[in-house]
């Protein structure tokens, strides 16, 4: 993780602003998307725990995300949500 976005977060969540998203290298990769800086829990490592079955609960333990300022609690809930949507198109993100 960026030593920049480390130290931007916290801040960000004191201040009551959302966190920006922060891009690596490979601005046309989403997976390598950090989503949340507290972590350096990438978006690619979010859909592979939801791949796996896990729940924010367990994607958190196993990643660190969501663990930290909370600063990236409506992205990651939005990500897990368009990822059930596409997982079950048929049904409404809920
Ligand atoms: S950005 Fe701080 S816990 Fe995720």
């Amino acid at each position: 993780m960026p030593a920049a976005a480390a130290e931007l977060a916290p801040l960000q969540y004191a201040l009551n602003k959302p966190t920006p998203k922060i891009q690596t290298m490979s601005h046309d990769n989403l997976d390598d998307e950090i989503i949340c800086p507290c972590s350096g829990t990438r978006r690619g490592q979010i859909r592979a725990c939801f791949l796996q079955g896990l729940d924010a609960d367990a994607i958190s333990r196993k990643t660190g995300a969501l663990s930290g300022c909370g600063g990236c609690e409506w992205d990651i809930g939005e990500y897990l949500r368009s990822l059930v949507a596409e997982a079950a198109p048929d049904k409404p993100a809920h």
